[in-house]
């Protein structure tokens, strides 16, 4: 299977969002990734339901949404209804792992979880046979445009052994500083998900910087 790149909405421009997502519709791109905050758990708010139902309108490929956001079992079925097709929670926002994941397939949505850069890839040990895929922080959340974290090479082999380990078919998406110098690196380490915000929109080409990092 190819790897999927997934450019984060959060740093388009929200003037011309139209515009942005016409882009990602027509680009190689293949997933919108949609960052909820809630200047809870973490520090900045970005947008909510109101935006995502207006992007799900236009936008004609997947709809992965990370809830950057404290309890998010209380909004499953909302971003179900609004068109999400994949809904990741934090691991730690979220107390009861194993409903929330139930709750999320019932709504017909596959479950994602994300670990922030200090969580470590055992405390999703008793979980991964139940997810479609796991989100590795690669930058602290709250904020696009941070610096890419080392770490998270070894971290992306290890999460891959446990997933070949428990026979898990959770695809590993990264979150967070993945541009054209760190993109390939990751991929030998397993990733299958590349989320990239500030180097596609950013880019003088985003439509190009999207082919390159997916060839
Ligand atoms: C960070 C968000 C990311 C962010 C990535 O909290 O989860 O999805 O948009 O942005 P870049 O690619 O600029 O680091
Ligand atoms: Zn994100």
């Amino acid at each position: 299977m190819s790897h999927k790149i997934a450019p984060s909405i959060l740093a388009a421009d929200f003037l011309n969002l139209s515009k942005d997502v016409q882009m990602v519709n027509d680009s190689q791109a293949d997933w919108f990734h949609l960052d909820i905050m809630d200047g809870l758990f973490v520090p900045n708010i970005s947008f909510g339901m109101p935006v995502v139902g207006a992007i799900a309108k236009e936008a004609k490929k997947t709809l992965d949404v990370h809830l950057m956001i404290q309890q998010p079992d209380r909004y499953v079925q909302v971003y179900a209804d609004l068109g999400a097709d994949y809904y990741t929670y934090h691991i730690e926002a979220e107390n009861h792992g194993h409903r929330i994941i139930q709750s999320i397939h019932n709504s017909g949505m596959k479950a994602g979880v994300a670990l922030n850069p200090h969580t470590s890839i055992s405390s999703i040990e008793e979980i991964i046979q139940d997810l479609d895929l796991v989100c590795v922080m690669s930058v602290n959340p709250g904020f696009g445009g941070q610096n890419f974290i080392e770490n998270t090479y070894e971290k992306v082999s290890r999460l891959k052994e446990l997933i070949l380990r428990k026979n898990s078919s959770a695809l590993i998406e990264i979150d967070g500083g993945v541009n054209l110098e760190n993109y390939k690196k990751l991929l030998n380490h397993g990733a299958d998900v590349l989320v990239a915000g500030s180097s596609v929109f950013k880019s003088d080409n985003p439509t190009k910087t999207i082919s390159e990092l997916k060839n």
